[in-house]
This record gives structure tokens, C-alpha cells and sequence, in this order.
């Protein structure tokens, strides 16, 4: 059974349908990408799993058990937790507090304390426990929105563009994270815009374009299907 199944989820804002029947499913130990030009509607399509919009139609079963509209906390209790494209800070609290809050989802105050510690030097951050997140440069930033959703102590993590605006050598420690998460049984989806970065790293991709699924497949079989060359590829070929 899959882990996660989407189910011909569809979401409209107005006259617009940014998420259109769309279905997929995620079994346990994968790591799914998702690609799709600028506003295909991939970001709308994690809000819809992890529960911050409800589809207008459609179903999302997380561990065979329908998961639509259920609030956001509930689906991190359950093991399902997405993190945000945009990198968010909090003013008063520094990196350990602001680990330390997600961790309490599953976690009492000390052992929360203690695991969110483990966990930003797990991504890379040690060290940087006291700094205040706005302080942070933009591959740190992406590192505590991992470190954020691997508090919580996840099944399967949503990964909205964690590679976006760094430089190749700049993905280098992100992935590494993501890797070794899934190696220690964490299933991953993944919305990346960094091309090689999910070539790589992908065990299958699907592609959104217009709020549509219009391909699925391994990374090999993505690159040469003309839809997603015409839909994706298809300036960069040209030039
Ligand atoms: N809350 C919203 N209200 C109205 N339109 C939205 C909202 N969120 C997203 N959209 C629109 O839905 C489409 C898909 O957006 P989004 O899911 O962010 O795309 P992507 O993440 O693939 O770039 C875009 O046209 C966007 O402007
Ligand atoms: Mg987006």
C-alpha cells in the first residue's frame, strides 16, 4: 500500500484551477520529485496534502486513511510534515528555540530541547544554536526548514524548493540531508526547480504543468518525453 496516495485532487481560487485532477502515489522509502514551470501549482498541491487548503474534489490518503482536510497538527502527529518555500524567521527566538518549538510536537519541553539540538547539528547547523535565524545566509535558512520538519520526527516530509536561489556547490549539504534521511527510512516528496539537483536525486519524478499532471516516470524516461520537453525543457532546448 502506498504511503501517501493523491487521489484527482483539484483546488480553484476563483475562475482559476491551479490544481486540476491531479493523482499520484508515494510509497514508503521513495523519494518522489515534483517539477513544473512557475506557477504549474506545486506549492497549492503540498498545501493540499498537508492540510493548509482543502481540495475542492478529490482525496488524500496518507497511510491508507483519508487525510482531507485534517488541520496541519494533526498530520504532523500522524508523521506528516511539509516545509515552507518561504523561509520563514521569528524575531525572538533563535535557531535552538525555533527547532525546539517542532520538536514539542512529539517531544516533551527537556527531551524536545535535547532533540531539536541533535537534530540542527544532524543538518549542519552546529554551532549556530543561539544565532537569530534572520541572521542566517539563504543555504543556512534552507537547512533550518529541514531541521524544522526532521523535529518533528516525520514519516514523510514535504520539501517545497529547499535548493532554490543556491548555487550547485551550495546543494551539496541540503542534499546530503535529504539523503541520509531517506537511507535512515524517511520518505521524501521533493519540489525542486534545480534540475540536475533532483535528476540526482529522485527515484521518480512527476511533472505539474497548468495545475495537470502530465507525465510520470524515472528521471531517465522523464527527460526524453516530449510533453515535459515541450512543457519544461522546451526554451532551454530551443536556444
Ligand atoms: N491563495 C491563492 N489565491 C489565489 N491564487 C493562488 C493562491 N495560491 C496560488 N495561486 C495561484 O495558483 C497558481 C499555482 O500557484 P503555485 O501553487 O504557487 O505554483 P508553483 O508552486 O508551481 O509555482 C498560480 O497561478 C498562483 O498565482
Ligand atoms: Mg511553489
Amino acid at each position: 500500500m502506498a504511503l501517501l496516495s493523491v487521489q484527482g485532487v483539484t483546488k480553484r481560487f476563483g475562475g482559476l484551477t491551479a490544481v486540476n485532477a491531479v493523482s499520484f502515489d508515494v510509497a514508503k522509502g521513495e523519494i518522489l520529485g515534483i517539477i513544473g514551470p512557475n506557477g504549474a501549482g506545486k506549492t497549492t498541491l503540498f498545501s493540499l496534502i498537508s492540510g493548509f487548503l482543502t481540495p475542492d474534489e478529490g482525496d488524500v490518503l496518507f497511510d491508507g486513511q483519508s487525510i482531507k482536510g485534517v488541520p496541519t497538527h494533526v498530520q504532523v502527529d500522524r508523521g506528516l510534515v511539509r516545509s515552507f518555500q518561504i523561509v520563514q524567521t521569528f524575531a525572538d527566538m533563535d535557531v535552538l528555540d525555533v527547532v525546539t518549538t517542532a520538536a514539542l510536537a512529539k517531544l516533551p519541553m527537556v527531551e524536545a530541547i535535547d532533540f531539536a539540538a541533535q537534530t540542527i547539528r544532524r543538518v549542519g547547523l552546529g554551532g549556530k544554536e543561539y544565532l537569530t535565524p534572520a541572521v542566517l545566509s539563504l543555504q543556512d535558512k534552507k537547512l533550518l526548514e529541514v531541521a524544522k520538519c526532521v523535529a518533528t520526527q516525520p514519516r514523510l516530509i514535504l520539501l517545497d524548493e529547499v535548493m532554490a536561489g543556491l548555487t550547485m556547490a551550495e546543494t551539496e549539504a541540503p542534499l546530503a540531508v535529504i539523503r541520509e534521511l531517506n537511507a535512515s527510512g524517511v520518505t521524501i516528496v521533493m519540489v525542486e526547480h534545480v534540475m540536475p539537483v533532483i535528476m540526482r536525486t529522485a527515484t521518480r519524478i512527476a511533472v505539474i504543468n497548468f495545475g495537470e499532471k502530465i507525465a510520470e516516470g524515472t528521471p531517465q524516461g522523464i527527460v526524453e518525453d516530449k510533453r515535459v520537453i515541450e512543457a519544461y525543457f522546451g526554451e532551454h532546448l530551443d536556444a
